[in-house]
């Protein structure tokens, strides 16, 4: 049983990780920092293979799945990813393209490429990291709210087309709200919210994908926010999330 994770360098990715080495599973590892992900596989109890790439390329995104897909794979989890604080009009281009890269086109890259081996064998999971955010749009980080919605819709179309076929795969989205990571510190924000622990993400996540949930919202707390949020006027929720995210800027 062998599962890859993307972003495992950090955060949920990290303790996605440490989840299914728990239950067994030897791991690709995947990130740029290699030295993290040495140490994070020096620590765990499974066989772990260290694949480095830098998943905002389309190029590395189709080798790493060349490279793990003799290994017979039975999970994916589409984990990397990065946000962006600021006003659209004055964010930079080249930051945000790099993040609809890593946050949107790995994602579909990988999700399709392993699909179509775990349709083949009937068989597999795949857990891709949306958030929270993926429920609205977003301003003053509006790309990244924007990349989290494709990452939730794309997860929930392709999880109703495997219903409808019988298909024994799994595709799931994990929507957490604020996680403890590093995420702030690369986004260049603060949290509005106290964030969740990395590893209760990690847990919930790994349980639920099991359990064959289809969107996995951490947290009771986070679950009545994302309720609240399909009540309310389309026109109401963009101010709302506003003044939300105009806390989180330092
Ligand atoms: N923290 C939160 O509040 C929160 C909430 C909802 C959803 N999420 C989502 O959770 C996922 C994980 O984020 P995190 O909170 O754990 O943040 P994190 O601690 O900053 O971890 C991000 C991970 O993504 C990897 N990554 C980023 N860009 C990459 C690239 N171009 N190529 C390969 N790997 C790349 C990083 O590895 P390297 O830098 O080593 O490459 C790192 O392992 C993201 O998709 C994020 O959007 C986070």
């Amino acid at each position: 049983m062998k599962a890859i994770i993307t972003g495992a360098s950090s955060g949920i990715g990290q303790e996605i990780a440490r989840e299914l080495a728990a239950r067994g599973y030897d791991l690709i590892l995947v990130a740029r920092r290699r030295d993290r992900l040495e140490k994070l596989a020096a620590e765990l109890p499974v066989q772990c293979r260290i694949l480095e790439a830098d998943l905002s390329s389309a190029e590395q995104c189709k080798m790493l799945y060349c490279r793990a897909r003799g290994e017979d794979v039975e999970i994916l989890v589409n984990n990397a990813g990065f946000g962006l604080c600021g006003r659209f009009a004055v964010t930079s281009l080249d930051r945000e393209v790099e993040m609809i890269r890593t946050n949107i086109v790995a994602v579909h890259i990988l999700t399709k490429l392993f699909l179509h081996d775990f349709r083949m064998k009937n068989s597999g999971y795949i857990l891709n990291v949306a958030s929270s955010a993926g429920f609205m749009a977003g301003p003053l980080m509006a790309t990244y709210y924007a990349t989290k919605n494709y990452v939730l819709r794309l997860t929930q179309a392709i999880r109703e087309e495997l219903r409808r076929e019988g298909s024994a795969v799994k595709v799931a989205a994990l929507c957490p709200g604020p996680v403890d990571t590093e995420f702030n510190r690369v986004a260049d924000v603060k949290f509005a919210l106290p964030g969740m622990d990395a590893r209760t993400c990690a847990h919930i996540a790994v349980r639920q994908l099991f359990k064959g949930r289809g969107v996995i919202v951490p947290g009771r707390g986070m679950q009545a926010m994302v309720a609240a949020s399909k009540l309310t006027p389309e026109w109401l929720l963009p101010r709302i999330t506003y003044h939300i995210q105009k806390r989180k800027i330092q």
